[in-house]
């Protein structure tokens, strides 16, 4: 067989062309999206609240009868509202976790036109890797266990409201959220937790997020009492099956 040059050629352009192809895409998509960030990040946000959120929060986010003002909320109560997907509000029900309806470029700028409102709590800035896991499990079943329950999975509150899951919060979510005190949260402001306790809460929080279970699966992980609750009837089932079984026998024999 004979070597063809030119469809070597040919390969290596197409292949050359795949390679930079996103290259050069990105590049171009780049230069586009320079425009809308060049301006103030707190403008292109009054343009997105307009739209989106003066509905119920009026045009200057002073409030309606529909949704409260938003002078003071400030960039934590913003953040974990939207980042949480939690605003826009699509019902009258609690405010519940979904999927953002903004991409992050555009939750800073709501966050920053939020914020430019008054003076409410800044987002706080957390490393969790700083925190100390014993001191934030102290905290955490001193202070949210109450409601979140031990494993974080959540639980019931009076007037039909709930503690959500805590199992998919990011680390700046869990701390705006113990700086906002959401809905029926109490706010935990820095008389309550200083900057390093917040990190070791927070650090407690992941790790209960990925903690391990050498007890076997989790069954939700709802805490010993439910989970003790469900062995005992399946060990209650396989005792009476057994009896049954052994029953079954014993009478067939006494026939034969
Ligand atoms: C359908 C009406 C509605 C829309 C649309 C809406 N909100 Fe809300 N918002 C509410 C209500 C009602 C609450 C109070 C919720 C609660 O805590 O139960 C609220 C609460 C909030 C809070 C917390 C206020 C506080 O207590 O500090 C923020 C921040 C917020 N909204 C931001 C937004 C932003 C930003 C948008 C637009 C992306 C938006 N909302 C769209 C109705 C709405
Ligand atoms: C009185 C009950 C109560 C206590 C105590 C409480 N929370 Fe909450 N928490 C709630 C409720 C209710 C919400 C949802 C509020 C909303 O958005 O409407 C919530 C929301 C959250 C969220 C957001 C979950 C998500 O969707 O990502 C986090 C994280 C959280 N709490 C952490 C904590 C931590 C940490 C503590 C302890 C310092 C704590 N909570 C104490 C009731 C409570």
């Amino acid at each position: 067989m004979t070597t063809r040059p030119w469809a070597w050629a040919a390969a290596s352009v197409v292949t050359l062309a795949v390679a930079l192809g996103p290259l050069v895409g990105s590049g171009a998509h780049a230069e586009e999206r320079l425009v809308p960030a060049a301006a103030e990040p707190e403008e292109a946000g009054r343009q997105l609240f307009v739209t989106g959120c003066s509905s119920c929060h009026g045009l200057d986010g002073r409030g309606t009868d529909r949704g409260p003002t938003l002078e003071n909320s400030g960039a934590a109560s913003a953040y974990y509202y939207l980042s949480t997907g939690r605003m826009p509000l699509a019902d009258d029900t609690q405010p519940t976790r979904k999927e953002p309806s903004y991409s992050a470029e555009e939750i800073d700028q709501l966050t920053a036109y939020v914020a430019s409102l008054g003076d409410g709590p800044p987002l706080p800035e957390v490393d969790p890797s700083h925190g100390d896991l014993a001191t934030g499990g102290v905290l955490y079943r001193a202070n949210c266990a109450g409601c979140h329950s031990a494993a974080g999975v959540g639980g019931a509150l009076s007037y039909g409201g709930y503690a959500p899951s805590i199992s998919k919060s990011e680390p700046e979510q869990i701390a705006a959220a113990v700086r906002v005190g959401p809905g029926e949260m109490p706010v935990f402001g820095p008389e309550a937790f200083d900057d390093e306790e917040l990190e070791s809460l927070v650090r407690y929080v992941r790790f209960l997020q990925d903690a391990p279970t050498p007890g076997g699966g989790r069954l939700g992980g709802a805490g010993a009492i439910p989970e003790g609750f469900v062995g005992w009837l399946f060990g209650m089932a396989g005792c009476i099956a057994a009896t049954v079984w052994i029953g079954a026998k014993r009478a067939g024999r006494g026939t034969a």
